[in-house]
């Protein structure tokens, strides 16, 4: 098994925003996950690779020995800035791609979905789908919508391949260049038909990529359990 989906934590911050600046350079102001992760409606996912640790510069920088202030001064620094909140710093992990759902009442939102770059077109974006409808149907969601630019035609075929229609166009909704966004939505994810589309396309990801992913699954029965 490579990849493994679980929940977001604040160590996973760094590499969250990392990978949402390079996916969404152009929006302004960034989400401030940190705040998210406190958010009651807010459920966030991440997806790490195995393989990799993290880069930690401060203990793997050649010239630790001669900057050896420098990099006292700068771990000084990050404990300053996240003061009260010393597990900011990753553990580790290499975290490849994120998402994040709002739930409220029987809808839930896709707020963001993002994939590394050097990672994409590898089945990682459709495992964090999988495990927002397996999520979302877990809390008791009966739809899932979202809104994505006009252009974004790649983010559009994986919710069209997962039965996500166009519902409505809101004109304009980007800030930073007035992009339209269209509405998409499932029907009822609860469904009899949804199911069992759905669990011919989770057949067929696990039959193309299975033996390398750990999906996210029973999250509810673990939240009630904490
Ligand atoms: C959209 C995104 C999350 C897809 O992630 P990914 O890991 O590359 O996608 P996957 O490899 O899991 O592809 C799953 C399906 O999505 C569709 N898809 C993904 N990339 C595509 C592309 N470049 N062109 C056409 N279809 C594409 C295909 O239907 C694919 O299924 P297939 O493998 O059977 O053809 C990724 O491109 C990304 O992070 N983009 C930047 C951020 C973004 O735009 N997020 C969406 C905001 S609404």
């Amino acid at each position: 098994m490579v990849y493994r989906v679980q929940y977001m934590g604040k160590e996973d911050l760094r590499q969250v925003n990392e990978i949402d600046r390079e996916a969404f350079p152009n929006q302004w102001p960034p989400p401030d996950y940190r705040r998210e992760l406190h958010n009651p409606l807010a459920r966030l996912l991440v997806v790490c690779d195995d393989r990799h640790r993290a880069e930690t510069p401060a203990k793997d920088a050649p010239h630790q020995e001669v900057s050896g202030l420098m990099a006292r001064l700068k771990r000084w620094w990050r404990q300053y800035r996240f003061f009260g909140d010393r597990a900011s710093e990753s553990d580790g992990q290499f975290i490849i791609g994120f998402a994040s759902i709002w739930v409220m009442a029987d809808e839930s939102h896709i707020t963001n979905i993002a994939v590394r770059k050097g990672y994409q077109r590898q089945g990682i974006g459709e495992l964090l789908l999988i495990s927002i409808i397996n999520l979302s149907a877990e809390l008791k969601a009966d739809i899932i919508t979202l809104e994505v630019r006009v252009s974004n035609l790649p983010a559009q075929r994986l919710y069209q391949k997962y039965d996500f229609v166009q519902v409505g166009l809101r004109h304009g909704y980007y800030t930073d260049n007035r992009e339209d966004a269209l509405l998409m939505s499932t029907g009822n994810i609860t469904s009899a038909p949804f199911q069992t589309q759905f669990q011919q396309l989770k057949r067929a990801y696990a039959r193309k990529y299975g033996e390398q992913v750990k999906s996210l699954s029973n999250i509810a029965a673990r939240e009630s359990a904490a």
